[in-house]
């Protein structure tokens, strides 16, 4: 018999208490790019679907789970996966860095646990570090067969056969996240106990394990599960295949192999309040011992007034790039609702001083079509002087808008027989051509090591890793 269980991450839950309107919560949810205030209509909506799932058993939330560590929003939290508790599923969850805050400067977590008010912000009761453990240990650790009382990690049997794997953050999520030695050492012999015990062990953790872009790693390594080869290291030798990770809120199914041939996969699930929101539906199927790894979004928001808008179209709105890609049909007819409309995305104030300078060189911007950057990479892309004749008719803007917009969705949007494939890495294969040449420091810095300016794109142009984001199956 298959067994069900599914998984969301990052809601990064506000609730209703902590906030009122203004131009203080209005900004914090333009900062940090995702549905702050409908946080708890988000929540509702996706697991109303899991509930509906009658095959489902358990709900996995791995970490961020509040806005910034107020016991408000915590509190607030629990009620609702005590709601999914009281209709006899199991929620297990693992907490991160925005779910404890460093009031008083007690550590360098930067959060701090705050009331939106209609002018600012006030400081309330927070989280510290250590009181998470005991906050949600009926979410994962109660039923647990070891817990780890160092990070919060803990190991739990899902159903016969299939153990899971739940690993906290020891560190702060600044100058280190991920396990310190001792825990390692516990996520070692709980792998191997299971092991020995004939079970499969799948495992989590907040942090990404592999990057999601080579790119990534490199710029932000810090962001990576502190001790990520290490622990890379550790699945393959142990055989574990699979670990379900969040943080980046990136759609994203990458598999590391190592020099043996041995893998597993990082399945990166997108944060809930984005604009392509979605969860993860696993199925384990003891007989043929794979795992069935599907995605779930949301079509409404289930008690929110959206104006009429799909949940998409509704936290689209309120994306950067949705509120350029809004904001774009009034730069020609109507300037200071433009400047309004990408208020928080550009300086505001620098629009409205030189309104002259800023319109002529946005329209000029807004005015590109893709037969320059055909031009440019002509050399490289295989277009036909005709072909690039036609690409007058397409404007550049809402091709690199496509691009962005799949960035945190997973499965960029043109595969190598697109037009747009052909002119964009004609544009990154002739700046490589000119860096092999010139030898350019600052790029080259920016690259990492052995990849060029077109290796750097091409993830975002089309999934050139498992083919798709948000479906696999697994091989345990
Ligand atoms: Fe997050
Ligand atoms: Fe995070």
């Amino acid at each position: 018999m298959s067994y069900t269980f599914y998984l969301l991450t990052d809601p990064h839950y506000l609730a209703h208490e902590s906030w009122v309107e203004g131009d203080p919560v209005n900004g914090r949810e333009r900062g940090d790019q995702i549905a702050l205030k409908a946080t708890p209509e988000i929540f509702d909506s996706f697991t109303e679907k899991f509930l509906a799932d009658g095959d489902a058993d358990t709900l996995l939330i791995t970490g961020d789970l509040v806005n910034a560590g107020s016991v408000i929003d915590h509190k607030s939290f629990q009620q609702r996966l005590d709601a999914i508790k009281a209709q006899g599923r199991r929620v297990w969850v693992t907490t991160a860095t925005h779910d404890y805050s460093s009031q008083g400067g007690r550590d360098e977590n930067i959060f701090n646990a705050v009331r939106y008010t209609a002018t600012g912000t006030e400081d309330v009761e927070s989280v510290y570090k250590t009181d998470l453990l005991p906050l949600y240990y009926d979410y994962g650790p109660a039923d647990a067969d070891s817990v780890h009382e160092a990070s919060g990690s803990y190991s739990a049997k899902l159903c016969e056969g299939l153990r899971l794997i739940m690993i906290n953050d020891n560190g702060n999520g600044r100058s280190h996240c991920g396990l310190f030695e001792d825990g390692m050492q516990w996520l070692s012999d709980e792998i191997d106990k299971a092991n020995a015990a004939g079970e499969t062990v799948l495992t989590a953790v907040h942090h990404p394990v592999i990057s999601p872009w080579p790119i990534y790693s490199h710029l932000v390594e810090f962001e990576m599960y502190g001790g990520y080869k290490e622990l890379s290291r550790l699945l393959c030798e142990k055989g574990v295949r699979v670990i379900f990770t969040g943080h980046t809120h990136v759609q994203n199914i990458q598999k590391y192999t190592d020099g043996q041939g041995r893998f597993f996969y990082d399945v990166s699930t997108t944060a809930m309040s984005t604009p392509e929101g979605k969860m993860r539906k696993i199925v384990f199927d003891p007989e043929t011992k794979t795992l069935h790894v599907t995605s779930i979004g949301i079509e409404t928001i289930k008690g929110l007034d959206t104006h009429g808008k799909s949940a998409k179209d509704y936290i689209y709105s309120l994306n950067f790039i949705g509120l350029l890609e809004n904001a774009l049909p009034d730069l020609k007819t109507d300037w200071n609702k433009f400047v309004d409309g990408v208020r928080g995305l550009l300086p505001t104030d620098k629009l409205q001083a030189h309104p002259k300078l800023w319109k002529t060189g946005l329209s000029a911007v807004n005015n590109l079509k893709m037969s320059l950057p055909a031009k440019f990479g002509k050399r490289y892309n295989g277009l036909s002087r005709a072909e690039i004749r036609d690409l007058r008719q397409m404007p550049l803007l809402p091709e690199v808008i496509a691009v962005v917009r799949r960035v945190f969705a997973g499965n960029g949007p043109f595969p190598p027989e697109t037009v747009q494939y052909k002119v964009f890495t004609g544009v990154t294969q002739r700046v490589d051509h000119i860096q092999e040449r010139l030898h350019v420091k600052k790029l080259a810095a920016l690259l990492p090591e052995g990849q060029t300016l077109t290796d750097v794109l091409l993830p975002f142009l089309y999934n050139n890793r498992t083919g798709d984001d948000d479906e696999i199956t697994i091989d345990l």
